[in-house]
C-alpha cells in the first residue's frame, strides 16, 4: 500500500477506534476490538494482536489471525521491543537475530510497546505481514496512537 494510502486509511482508523472504545468495559475487550479494527481494515496484517508483559516474558492477549505462539521468553521481536520501551520495525524477520516464527508465512513485523501512565510497559502490539518491508514510520505513528488509548485502564 502507497504510503499516501496508508496514511488515510490509519487516520480513518484512528477516529473509528476512539469512538469504539468509548464501549470498552476493559482492557481485555478494548485491545480484542482494536486487533479486530485492524485485522479486517487493514489488507497487509496477516496477525495482529497484543502479548501482556510480565516484566520476564510475554503472554498472548487478544489476537486476529492464525494460532500464535502463547508465552515468548528469552528472545524475539517482542521482548526486544518490551524491554527497550521502543517501537521495533523489522523489514525481514530472517535477518532479525532471535526472532520467534510464531508462523513462517511472516516475512516482516512491526511491534509497539504498551504503556501505562506511569510509563512502564505493560504489552505489546505485535503486527505481522507476509511481504516483506511492509512497515514504515506511519505504521509507527498510528499504531503508537491507537496503543495510547489503552492508557485508559492502566
Ligand atoms: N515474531 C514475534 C513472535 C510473535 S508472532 O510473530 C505472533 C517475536 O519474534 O517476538
Amino acid at each position: 500500500m502507497d504510503e499516501a494510502k496508508k496514511e488515510g486509511r490509519y487516520k480513518r482508523l484512528v477516529v473509528q477506534i476512539e469512538e469504539l472504545l468509548k464501549k470498552s468495559p476493559d482492557d481485555i475487550s478494548a485491545m480484542a476490538t482494536i486487533s479486530s479494527v485492524l485485522f479486517n481494515k487493514m489488507d497487509y496484517f496477516f496477525w495482529v494482536g497484543f502479548y501482556r508483559y510480565t516484566g520476564i516474558k510475554l503472554i498472548v492477549g487478544p489476537y486476529q489471525g492464525p494460532p500464535a505462539c502463547q508465552v515468548l521468553e528469552g528472545k524475539g521481536v517482542c521482548l526486544a521491543s518490551a524491554e527497550k520501551k521502543k517501537t521495533v520495525i523489522v523489514p525481514n524477520v530472517h535477518e532479525f537475530p532471535g526472532h520467534i516464527a510464531c508462523d513462517s508465512r511472516s516475512n516482516s513485523e512491526i511491534v509497539v510497546p504498551v504503556k501505562n501512565r506511569a510509563g512502564e510497559v505493560v504489552a505489546v502490539l505485535d503486527v505481522d505481514s507476509k511481504d516483506f518491508g511492509s512497515f514504515t514510520n506511519i505504521d509507527a505513528q498510528y499504531l503508537e496512537q491507537i496503543v495510547k488509548f489503552l492508557e485508559k485502564w492502566s
